[in-house]
């Protein structure tokens, strides 16, 4: 059983249609799972499934083994859940640092290693650490969001578009930092845009379309199918 199962997720938002039909979406410990597909498609939906922040009505969840269906957002953040939003992911007034220190607040233990080991991953996030995170650049915003997912030491992470709206040198690098933590065994759950770049990485893709699968396989099977090639990829 994969670390992380999302099982025929069906549901949407509160009394609306349902946007996601049947979804399965899984990753294990050490991989790198990229869901791609069209505007609209449900992955950012998927995610919220997944973290609790949607009307499922069925399906299930399941953590290292149990089923988490029915736990509050809050709640999957203490089982080990880290979750990077695709938008308003980060505090703009608040400095670096603070952002960090705001990821760490479930803990009750020394965050300082956490935060060194941040701040190694990131080394520009330490030398900007006092200033507001808004005056930061895109891929460097990025950068604080996903450290901030990180300070909760957490057991899966999920990055909705961790590259979106950055330069093609500033997305290689980003997916440099998500293979290094995803190296440490951390599982990844991952939105892109990027497709093609973001397959080349993945262990595990799934294209959805119209809140359902696609397709899905390795992501050097999903390259090398010339139908998700044609349709999804740009030939
Ligand atoms: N909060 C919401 N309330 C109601 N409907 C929503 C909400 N958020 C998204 N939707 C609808 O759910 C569908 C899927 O949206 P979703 O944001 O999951 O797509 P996406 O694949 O992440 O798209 P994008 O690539 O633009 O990020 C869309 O029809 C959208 O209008
Ligand atoms: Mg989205």
């Amino acid at each position: 059983m994969s670390f992380l199962i999302g099982q025929n997720m069906t549901g949407g938002y509160g009394k609306g249609p349902d946007i996601l039909h049947d979804c399965t979406i899984e990753v294990d410990k050490g991989e790198i799972a990229v869901i791609v597909g069209p505007n609209g498609a449900g992955k950012s939906t998927a995610m919220k499934a997944v973290f609790g922040m949607l009307n499922v009505h069925s399906g299930t969840v399941f953590l290292d083994g149990e089923d988490i269906t029915h736990l509050t957002p809050q709640a999957r953040v203490q089982k080990g859940m880290g979750f990077v939003p695709q938008t308003h992911n980060i505090f703009t007034s608040m400095s670096v640092e603070e952002n960090l220190e705001m990821g760490a607040f479930i803990r009750k233990d020394d965050i300082s290693e956490t935060m060194e080991q941040v701040y190694e991953l990131f080394p520009i996030l330490k030398e900007k650490r006092n200033q507001h995170a808004g005056e930061l650049s895109g891929g460097q915003r990025q950068q604080v969001a996903v450290g901030r997912a990180l300070m909760t030491k957490p057991k899966l992470l999920m990055l909705d578009e961790p590259t979106a709206g950055v330069s093609p040198i500033v997305m290689d690098e980003l997916f440099d930092r998500i293979i290094e933590v995803s190296r440490t065994g951390l599982p990844i759950l991952m939105v892109e845009q990027n497709a093609k770049q973001a397959l080349e990485i993945a262990d595990k893709g799934y294209v959805l379309v119209q809140g359902a699968n696609a397709y899905s396989g390795s992501g050097k099977e999903l390259l090398a199918d010339p139908e998700v090639r044609k349709s999804f990829l740009g030939g």
